[in-house]
Formats: C-alpha cells, structure tokens, sequence
C-alpha cells in the first residue's frame, strides 16, 4: 500500500511538495509562491497563515497530478526555511502577528549591542552562532515586546513559538514538536547539552512553556489529524499518515546528498548559499565566521554536527536582475548571457542586499556594483552576478579551509539548489575554486533529505547505508582556470567586498 514518502519544503519563496518512491526518485511535485511583505527597508515578514494554506494546496496538486492517494504515503518529512519566527494563539489556532523572516534585519541595534559585550563569547560557545539578528532569538524577543497581551498568553503556554516546522507539525498533528537542526539556529539552544538554554531564556525573556520540544530529526512527532485541516486538506483525510521527518532546509540538502560522513561537503544555491561540512559527533568552533549548527540527529545515537557558511545573497541577485532591474525575463537566460562574453569586463557585484553573511556578518554592508566602464553591457553585468555567486562561495571555502587545516582537499564539492541548472554557474564555480563540482542526478536534494528522514523513521529505509547508495551523479565539472587567472581573479573580487563593507562604515544607517 504504502509505496511513497510526501515532502513539504518550505522555503523562503514557496512551498513545494513533493512525493519519492523507494528509489528516491521524484514521482510527482507542486510549487507555489507566498507573498513576501516588506512593511519597512530592511524587515521581512510572510503571512503563516497563506505558507499553511499553500501547503494543504500544493499537497493536493501533487497528489492529484500523480495520482496517489494519500493511503499510498507511508509518512510525511518537513523541511522548511530556517530561523524564520512564528508566534501563535493555542486556542484559535491563528498566528499572533506576520512571520519574522530569517534576513529581517529590524533587531540589529540589539543584536550589535549583544555582539559588543560579555554575552558575545557566552552565546557563541553556548549556541555556536555570533549575535546577528539573522536567527530567532531576537525576533521572538521583538514580537513578545511589541505585540500586546502576548507575553502574558505565553508564559502560560497559550502562545506558542515554532519555525516554519514546528507551525506546520503542529497545524497538521496538534503536536508541539522542533526538532535538533531547526532548534540549533534560534540562538537559544545548547549545543552540548541539546536542550534549550536557561540563561538564553532569561537574556531575550522567553518563557520556556512558549517552547516546542527539540526531538530528533527522524522519528513520528504525530499523525496528521483530519479535522484540523480544513476544507483545503480533504486530499490528506481518510488516512493517518505519520508525520515523521524534520530538518531544517540547509541540513536537509546535506541529508539529502547523503553526506552522513565526517568532512562530506554540499553547498546549496537558492535564495542564498549555505555550505555545510559534516563535522561527525565533534562539536567544532570557527575561528574563521563560520557557524556550528546541528546537521542533524537521530533516535538514540549521538547528535551530528556541521559547520556552515551562510550567504544570505546570490540566487536572489539573479531574481533581483529579473524583478528589480527588468535585465533578463528569466534566470535561465543568464546562462547564455554570461558566456556571450570572454569575461566580466572589469564589473565586480557585491549583492549585499542584506548585509553580509559568513565569513564577514557585516549586518550593515550594502550592494556594490564596481569597475564600470563604458564598455559594459547587460551581459557583463549577468556574468558578473553568476561569478559573485560563485567568490562568495569561495569566501566561505577559505574560512573552512582554514578552520579545518589539511583536511579539505579530497572532499567532493557536491552542489544542489535551483541555480545549480546553470552550467556556467557550475564551471566557473569549480574555476575559482580549483576543485572539481559534483552535480547530482536529483536536484531537488532539500524535499529529498525530508523524505529520506521521514523515510527512516518509518522503516521506508532501513539504514543511512541504503540511501547512500540511492545517490548518483549527473555531471562533474573539472577546472579549467589556470591558478595565477584565479588567484587574480579572486583578488579583484576581494577589493570589490572592501567596497561594500567600507560603504556600510561611511555614514550610512542601517
Ligand atoms: N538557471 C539559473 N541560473 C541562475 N540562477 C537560477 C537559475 N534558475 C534558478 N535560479 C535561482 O535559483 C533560485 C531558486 O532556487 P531554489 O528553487 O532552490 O530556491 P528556493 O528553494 O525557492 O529557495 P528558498 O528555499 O531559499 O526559498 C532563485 O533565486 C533563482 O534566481
Ligand atoms: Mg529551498
């Protein structure tokens, strides 16, 4: 009966859903886009209630377009867009206020405050994170502050805190349930000791009854309960599927590629880049700007650990083309544009929209187009974006390699996300960095590491071993640059991020 696992992946865009069969093949898929709401420059909000909705909808898409009844899905995986903060009412079910999301940067005086004093070394050896407005901490603490009558409700438990996940396990089972990966970004969760932190509670005043319970990333936090779905979830009823997966989406990409051995690397292209290495069951600190973050956990074994190098701008930089600049119609068409021409013609492209993330987490930087000349074009400034994409990731491959000397080198760099179908992308990507680049035959690796999770749970997939060997290869890319043009080329590109941090220095707010 049960031949499939069903995904939600919720990202910061859209939700999408998606069903895999036993060969962790995709067999049908939906996606849709939810609103994003900028009340203030530099504030990010989504409405929970429309992600909850589109993802009732996509579901039922998807099972349709294949269809699959929902008695064929031996469980359901979550994945979801990290760090972004939902406050809800218990009792109505309703969200309390918009969605905080993860690049809102509205906390920054607080967080900068933070990073200024004693708590800076203290939170970053409790939660492996530097005070940055980027995770939860200081947006639950904004929404307490501000929304009113809320802290009252939440210190009895009526108002409940959760990441896009927790808000979805609990619409779907009536379940209060996070689990270790998503718990480990909200800035206040103990890394060593896997629970949420006293201290952290008291800093940012967050009752700990608001709190889900952090599980392990691959176990049933619940069933999905028919009544609490609406008419929009008819396709989910008559059936009681285990809700049983649950990672963050960065961590779910590297479940995905099956990188479950110390020093496996991916590097995932979608809004923006997070690369992650698996670090096993060593809790590693970076002296280099990179974070440690919980890659993921399972039942009854020891929590694995990663490092991370989060860049918060480069697939965004091509919508940004597209919607902002009206440059190109498509992200596709960058592909040919940039290699229309032998070079970038001097133009470097700093896409600090929102700052700059790993290894700089310069809150304050902004967007820095530099090298103009007259003779640049639309296709110079398409290349110049495909190739910051690639630098950025580069920045974040030195830190690494410099917090785990003399053993990078033979990792594979696997690759994943929606930019990935860029071959130029891919090419020049293993250029700068001199490393061959290992595309894999399934893409989609984010909704595939949530099935595979849920998967296991439920005995879909017996062990890490059978989904490692599910993984296949579509194309490796091998550098072509010489190593003196990508030094240089690195260099001017280093000048380029001068000018975007010394821009944030010269006298502009936040
Ligand atoms: N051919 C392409 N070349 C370059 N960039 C591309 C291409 N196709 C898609 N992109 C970029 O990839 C991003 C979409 O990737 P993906 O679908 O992985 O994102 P997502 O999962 O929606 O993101 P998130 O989870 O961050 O919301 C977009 O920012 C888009 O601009
Ligand atoms: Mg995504």
């Amino acid at each position: 009966m049960s031949r499939y696992i069903g995904a939600i992946d919720q990202g910061t865009t859209g939700t999408r859903f998606m069903v895999f069969d036993h060969a962790g093949r995709p067999v049908a898929s939906a996606y849709k886009e939810h609103r994003q709401i900028f009340p203030k420059p530099g504030w990010v909000e989504h409405d929970a209630r429309e992600i909850w909705a589109n993802a009732l909808e996509t579901a039922a898409r998807a099972l349709e377009s294949g269809g699959i009844e929902p008695a064929e899905l031996a469980a359901v995986g979550i994945t979801n867009q990290r760090e972004t903060t939902v406050l809800w009412d218990a009792e109505t079910g309703e969200p309390v206020h918009n969605a905080i999301v993860w690049q809102d940067r509205r906390t920054s005086a607080r967080c900068e405050s933070l990073k200024a004093g004693e708590w800076n070394g203290k939170i970053r050896s409790k939660t492996g994170l530097p005070p940055d407005p980027y995770f939860s901490a200081s947006k639950i603490e904004w929404l307490l502050k501000n929304v009113r009558g809320v802290r009252k409700r939440a210190e009895k438990g009526k108002v409940l805190f959760g990441n896009i996940d927790s808000w979805l396990i609990w619409k779907l089972t009536g379940r209060h349930a996070t689990d270790a990966t998503n718990a480990s970004r909200t800035m206040l969760f103990n890394l060593r000791e896997m629970d949420w932190d006293d201290e952290l509670l008291k800093l940012f005043g967050v009752p700990r009854e608001m709190l889900p319970e952090a599980r392990s990333s691959s176990e049933v936090y619940g069933t999905v309960v028919p009544s609490r779905l609406g008419d929009l979830g008819s396709s989910l009823s008559g059936a009681d599927i285990p809700v049983a997966g649950d990672l963050g989406d960065q961590q779910a990409a590297l479940f995905g590629q099956a990188a479950f051995k110390p020093g496996e690397i991916k590097n995932t292209y979608g809004t923006g880049s997070f690369l992650l290495r698996n670090t096993g069951k060593a809790l590693r600190k970076s002296e280099n700007g990179l974070l440690t973050t919980v890659a993921y956990s399972l039942p009854a074994k020891s929590p694995i650990y990663a490092l991370e190098g989060s860049v918060f701008i480069t697939g965004a930089a091509v919508q940004w083309l597209r919607d902002g600049l009206g440059l190109i119609a498509s992200a596709a068409e960058t592909e040919a544009l940039a290699a229309s021409v032998p070079d970038a013609a001097g133009v470097s492209f700093v896409p600090a929209f929102a700052g700059l993330g790993a290894p700089y987490w310069n809150p304050y930087a902004r967007g820095t187009i530099v090298g103009l000349t007259r003779g640049a074009t639309k296709a110079h400034l398409v290349r110049a974006t495909l190739e910051a994409i690639a630098f950025q990731t580069r920045d974040v491959v030195e830190a690494m390699s410099a917090d785990c000397a003399g053993e990078m080198g033979a990792a594979a760099f696997k690759v994943d996300g929606g930019a990935v179908k860029n071959n130029f992308l891919c090419q020049f990507q293993s250029d700068v960095l001199g490393l061959p680049v290992m595309r894999p035959a399934i893409d989609e690796t984010t909704a595939l590491g949530a099935a595979y999770a849920a998967g296991l749970a439920v005995g879909f997939w017996k062990s890490e071993n059978e989904i490692r060997r599910l993984w296949k290869t579509d194309r490796v890319f091998k550098p072509r640059m010489s190593k003196d043009e990508r030094e240089s080329r690195y260099g001017e590109w280093k000048r380029a991020v001068d000018c975007a941090l010394r821009w944030a220095g010269s006298g502009g707010n936040p």
